[in-house]
């Protein structure tokens, strides 16, 4: 075991009904960030992460795909493009995945279930209110906000059932007390809001089974009730080490977690029930809750239904996973909301990445190669003018531990970039190049040098949580020892040996040309947009009824097209001159140039309506309208003009 002891950090289990968008991948970017920031400080760190895979949503999700709940969600889980492969994309170090569909999840979660049942604990009921079928959850009249579901909004529906109830009441003060006392549920200013809205109105008892659809855990000692899904859900932190079950291990060594990193939607599950069930099961209380904000768009919630998600893969792709891990730990506080643009994102990494980090490595690296052919001399002194820079540098590490232990990477961010900014500052303030000229300045110029080696070698050491790749190759540029990529070494200035050799590499973070680039991912969100839409949408018949004569009434005719036109200054009428079999031409405007070429049209046998009151367009008079089919393809006007059989002679009545 590690001297320093373990850390056990979990993301919560997502659902596998869509692909996960830029907001999951917020949520376990900054649990990443941290496992990883704790193993670099030489913790023994098991970081879980995992689908929470039953429930009514999966089931219908499922029945509208025509394939089983397990298919449906195998393949969201780990097929391609899934969940599986966007964390391995965004290179998230989980040490292990749990699916709550695997057998000794199901098998413990029956365990547990009986457990709290013979406790006196769960008892049967019935089991009547409002419920929110996408979030799983019923809730009191009293709960709902304008009369939608609290947490998503959407409507809810009266749904009443036999049912299993949990005694949530009974630990209404346990806790409270939890609550208030010291730091498990942060930030702070979420304990008032899980007392106010939820102890002090009083805690219900908690329905834990649902008997009306069947993709859950099923309740071993009671066939037909499935066991409620948070129940399923939240006991994930536990069966992942062995609880209730033989399969998997570690529960001795990293229980009670040291921090469930949640969004602040699911901070009343984690804050309320899980403590509960637990009290409930006689097993430790996790440590800490931290409830994180979320990443807005337009000032609202993404969602798939909104059609406002954006896709990781493309960003990723786009501007590089380290770019995109960064962003998101470093633009906005993780206790809070953020709204996010791409925008904000190709601005920050020009401004923070390209330039600030990205020139000063390649600047140094490139005058080490320059001046000294890429190793400095060994044997100089410091001067008092280089004091500023290596205190800051040497402090550094101090004032991010501080900010990293309480989740404030935000922060922490910034305290590296302000020293990288002090060293841009030295450069100028030295102006190597100055010195260069002047042979018996070598030795002030190795330092200058040295002293830009080492503040870039501590900063690209703090950095490595939040971009592990990027890191890794700006230490091989800067020549940082293997030995010396470590947290220990971060601690200290002047660890670099004297003669430390560069070398040069690969641009890290290239400038991103902001104007094409927004205008490309325009391009491509639209595009992902369109495909979201459904292919076909053809418009609901008509309600009310038309009766017989007044349907009869309408003169539609079989039309032969003798010339057509586009309308000058129109970019949508087309005039055509037809023979409806009455010796008289008749002239009809259409606007449907979109989808026709007047000169494809000449010859043609139409239909159309011959009674309308004559109208004008442009200047024109058209005499009746030629009918058409019309639908949506993909969001978009798709139209179809209704040629006919040219055997149909002009002026057939159609009846
Ligand atoms: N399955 C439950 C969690 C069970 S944990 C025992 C669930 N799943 S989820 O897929 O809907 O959400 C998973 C996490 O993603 C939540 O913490 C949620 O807050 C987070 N996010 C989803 N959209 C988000 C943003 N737009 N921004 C930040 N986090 C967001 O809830």
């Amino acid at each position: 075991m590690s001297e320093k002891g373990t850390f056990y950090i979990t993301t919560p289990i997502y659902y596998p009904s869509d692909k996960l968008h830029i907001g999951h991948t917020y949520c376990t970017v900054a649990t990443d960030t941290i496992a990883r920031y704790k193993r670099m400080c030489g913790y023994d760190v098991m970081f879980l992460t995992g689908t929470d895979e039953h429930g009514q949503k999966i089931e219908e999700k499922a029945k509208e795909a025509g394939v089983t709940p397990q298919e449906f969600v195998d393949r969201i889980v780990e097929g391609k493009g899934g969940i599986l492969d966007l964390w391995k994309l965004m290179n998230i170090s989980n040490d292990r995945f749990i699916r709550t569909t695997d057998d000794y999840h199901v098998k413990a979660v029956q365990r547990i279930f009986k457990k709290m049942y013979d406790n006196g604990d769960i008892y049967k009921g019935k089991y009547s209110g409002m419920y929110c079928t996408p979030c799983e959850s019923f809730w009191t009249e009293s709960q709902l906000v304008d009369g939608k579901c609290p947490d998503c909004g959407r409507p809810v529906k009266y749904a009443e059932e036999e049912a299993y109830f949990f005694k949530l009441s009974k630990y209404a003060e346990p806790v409270r007390e939890l609550l208030l006392s010291g730091t498990f549920l942060e930030p702070a200013s979420r304990v008032n809001e899980m007392i106010k809205n939820f102890i002090d109105p009083g805690l219900e008892d908690l329905c834990v089974s649902r008997t009306s659809f069947k993709w859950g855990v099923p309740v071993d000692f009671d066939p037909g009730h499935v066991v409620y899904v948070w129940v399923d859900a939240l006991f994930n932190y536990m069966t992942a080490l062995g609880y209730m079950n033989e399969e998997r291990d570690g529960l001795e060594k990293y229980w009670p977690a040291d921090v469930h990193m949640v969004g602040k939607e699911i901070v009343r599950f984690h804050s309320i029930i899980w403590p509960a069930m637990l009290m409930s099961v006689g097993e430790p209380l996790p440590k800490k809750v931290f409830g994180h904000g979320w990443l807005l768009l337009g000032g609202g919630k993404m969602s798939k239904s909104k059609g406002n998600v954006v896709d990781p893969y493309i960003l990723a792709g786009r501007f590089g996973v380290d770019a995109l891990r960064y962003f998101l730990m470093r633009e906005f506080p993780l206790g809070s909301d953020g709204n996010f643009s791409n925008e904000l994102l190709i601005s920050r990494i020009n401004s923070d990445l390209a330039n600030d980090y990205g020139n000063l490595l390649s600047r140094t690296v490139a005058m080490v190669i320059k001046y000294f052919g890429g190793t400095l001399p060994s044997g100089r002194e410091n001067s008092d003018a280089d004091c500023e820079l290596n205190t800051m540098a040497g402090e550094l590490r101090g004032k991010y531990e501080k900010l990293m232990d309480t989740f404030q990477t935000q922060g922490a961010l910034e305290e590296v970039f302000k020293v990288i900014s002090r060293a841009n500052k030295y450069i100028d303030e030295n102006a190597p190049w100055v010195l260069a000229k002047d042979e018996s300045k070598a030795d002030r110029l190795a330092t200058v040098m040295y002293n830009l080696l080492e503040a870039l070698r501590i900063c690209t050491q703090l950095l490595t949580p939040f971009m592990p790749e990027s890191t890794a190759k700006a230490a091989d540029q800067i020549g940082v020892p293997a030995e010396l990529r470590t947290w220990e070494a971060a601690g200290e200035w002047g660890k670099l040996p004297e003669n430390v050799t560069v070398c040069k590499g690969d641009t890290l973070f290239p400038r991103i040309d902001m104007d094409k680039e927004l205008a490309e991912l325009e391009k491509i969100e639209e595009e992902a947009r369109r495909e979201a839409l459904p292919p076909i949408e053809i418009e609901p018949q008509l309600e009310e009824k038309v009766d017989f004569d007044t349907f009869c009434k309408s003169d539609f005719r079989v039309v032969k097209v003798k010339s057509c036109e586009a309308v000058k200054k129109s970019d949508k009428l087309l005039k055509f001159i037809l023979d409806d079999g009455t010796g008289t031409d008749r002239q009809i405007l259409s606007g449907i140039h979109k989808w026709y070429q007047p000169e494809d049209l000449v010859g043609k046998t139409l239909v159309a309506i011959v009674n309308l009151p004559p109208r004008k367009m442009m200047g024109l008079e058209s005499n009746g309208m030629l009918l058409s089919a019309v639908h949506k393809e993909k969001g978009e006007e798709a139209l179809h003009l209704m040629i006919v059989d040219d055997s149909i002679p002009a002026g057939a009545k159609l009846c």
